[in-house]
């Protein structure tokens, strides 16, 4: 009977110090969390500045040059937001995000809105709309902010987007598909459409798609399409100074972040990802196919991305 009363009394010692240790450690971590989602909003940025000083000249060098600097930003007048998008890195999900904002209150759902709407020009306003004292202004005052992800999981989810077989895929077929077969895929007269390409099996490959960007005469003319274009030729993170830079990979956490930064966590909620997003695991499936020449030669055409944005260098892929 004594042994079993001490031995709750003991019980019950052990229970509060449990109890008041849990309380503290959990206070702990949420404050270190808030602050290491800052952090790393300053780290990402300071690596920027730091990678952008190191690569200026290779950076300069680049060709040929983008032409509308400007193209890819929108701006939220009331709110005095700017975004560059990025196509493939969540950019339907912050275009509805930027819609709604647009409206104003009581704000829709972003989820409710249709993605198609959004990604037509008249749909939201373009900093290309203003003239250029109004552009210094807003680009001086307002809060930017662009996502990025991995380079090579980009490209990949760009090929998947774009030359899988789908009807509205039609423009990406007949403008680069036909080509990509015609100079890589040994075809020299490809279907007219993209559906009869998929009815004969003879859409091009990823492999067909590496080649394309890899070889020097598909730039000679015109920066790559927006799609595969690479991110620091979209959003000049070396030209502009951003105060929020998210990742693809982090996603969830960074659109909690920013819109809390913005005080509207609790009007808006951003849409959750599609479930059947392209991660880095795959990566190394894609890339099989794809000679290790090729492979190279996309590293030093996306390179820049890499370093500017902290990604590693794919070692996997690329060290044979
Ligand atoms: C730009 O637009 C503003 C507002 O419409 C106007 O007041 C200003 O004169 C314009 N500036 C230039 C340089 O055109
Ligand atoms: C932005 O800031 C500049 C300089 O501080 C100021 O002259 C300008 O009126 C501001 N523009 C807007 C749109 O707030
Ligand atoms: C996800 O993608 C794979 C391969 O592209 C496909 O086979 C599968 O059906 C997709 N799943 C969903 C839920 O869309």
């Amino acid at each position: 009977m004594r042994i079993k009363k001490e031995y709750l009394a003991l019980l019950v010692v052990f229970g509060t110090v449990f109890i008041i240790r849990l309380f503290f450690t959990q206070q702990g971590i949420s404050q270190v969390a808030g602050q290491k989602t800052t952090q790393l909003q300053k780290l990402r940025k300071d690596y920027i500045r730091r990678m952008c000083d190191i690569e200026k000249k290779a950076l300069s060098a680049q060709k040929p040059r983008i032409k509308n600097i400007y193209d890819h930003f929108i701006v939220e007048e009331r709110q005095k937001i700017i975004y560059c998008f990025i196509p493939k890195v969540a950019c339907s999900n912050w275009k509805r995000v930027m819609f709604v904002l647009k409206k104003g209150k009581p704000y829709d759902d972003p989820a409710s809105i249709d993605p198609i709407n959004v990604h037509r020009i008249s749909k939201l306003q373009y900093l290309t709309q203003f003239n250029s004292t109004e552009r210094k202004n807003r680009l001086m005052n307002y809060t930017k902010f662009m996502f990025v992800r991995d380079p090579f999981v980009r490209l990949i989810s760009a090929y998947r987007s774009k030359f899988l077989y789908n009807q509205k895929n039609e423009y990406f077929y007949r403008k680069y598909g036909r080509i990509m077969m015609k100079l890589y895929g040994n075809q020299q007269n490809p279907p007219q459409t993209m559906k009869e390409a998929e009815a004969l099996g003879l859409l091009p490959t990823f492999k067909n798609f590496v080649q394309y960007l890899v070889d020097p005469q598909t730039e000679k003319k015109e920066p790559f399409e927006p799609h595969w274009r690479q991110m620091h030729r979209l959003c000049h993170p070396c030209l502009i100074e951003y105060d929020f830079i998210g990742h693809q990979e982090t996603l969830k956490e960074d659109a909690e972040e920013l819109l809390k930064h913005f005080k509207l966590e609790n009007d808006i909620k951003f849409p959750s990802p599609f479930k059947n997003m392209t991660t880095s695991n795959l990566a190394m499936d894609w890339f099989k196919a794809v000679p290790l020449e090729d492979r190279r030669k996309l590293y030093n055409i996306f390179e820049l991305d890499f370093k500017l944005f902290g990604y590693k260098r794919p070692a996997k892929l690329l060290d044979g």
